[in-house]
């Protein structure tokens, strides 16, 4: 994704129902990402080519070692409302876990107690709830926080940065 990119993925967010519902504009959205762009993580961006526009067709933003200093962390992942259902969200997802999985195993994320069709989606990728965070970002919405472990094949020589990172 290119700054040129930011006002289409902030349309997207600011017409999504679950991003309305905590408040966001397409201005915070746009304000949001462009930070995004410029911190340490990635935003991969899925288009359509056969239009001549290139349109976008979604999103997702992910962080190496965004959770707890350590592991991969997805903060969003969005698919324009008119799309959904049609594989683009796992496309998303599969991209993300990818580059995540170069720098460890584990991926993070949360979830709105409310959005149950989301939590179906990261069940059928593997996910599983390990955590709640209630009140966290809205009064009276409790994120939902979902882990996945990759079995990734582990070479020698990345064994100490990626498969035996020591905890504490
Ligand atoms: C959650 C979200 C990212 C999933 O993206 P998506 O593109 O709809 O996901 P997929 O198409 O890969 O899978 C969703 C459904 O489509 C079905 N599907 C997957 N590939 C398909 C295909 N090629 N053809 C038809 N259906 C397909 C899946 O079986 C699934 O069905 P189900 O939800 O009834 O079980 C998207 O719905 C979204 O942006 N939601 C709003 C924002 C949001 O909730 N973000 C996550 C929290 S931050």
């Amino acid at each position: 994704m290119t700054p040129d990119d930011l006002p289409a993925c902030a349309d997207l967010m600011a017409n999504t129902s679950l991003w309305r519902r905590y408040g966001v504009t397409a201005s915070s959205a746009r304000a949001r990402l462009a930070d995004a762009l410029d911190g340490p993580g990635r935003l991969f961006m899925a288009v359509d080519d056969s239009v001549d526009d290139r349109s976008i067709l979604g999103f997702v933003w992910c962080v190496r070692r965004g959770a707890f200093a350590r592991s991969g962390y997805i903060p969003l992942i969005g698919v324009q409302p008119s799309e959904t259902g049609r594989g683009v969200g796992a496309a998303l997802l599969a991209k993300a876990e990818a580059w995540l999985s170069e720098d460890s195993p584990d991926v993070f994320l949360t979830v709105s107690d409310f959005n149950t069709a989301a939590q179906r989606f990261y069940q059928r990728h593997g996910y599983a709830q390990v955590g709640a965070l209630p009140n966290y970002v809205l009064d009276g919405v409790t994120e939902l926080i979902y882990w996945k472990r990759r079995s990734i094949a582990v070479t020698s020589d990345r064994a100490d940065r990626v498969g035996r990172r020591p905890g504490g």
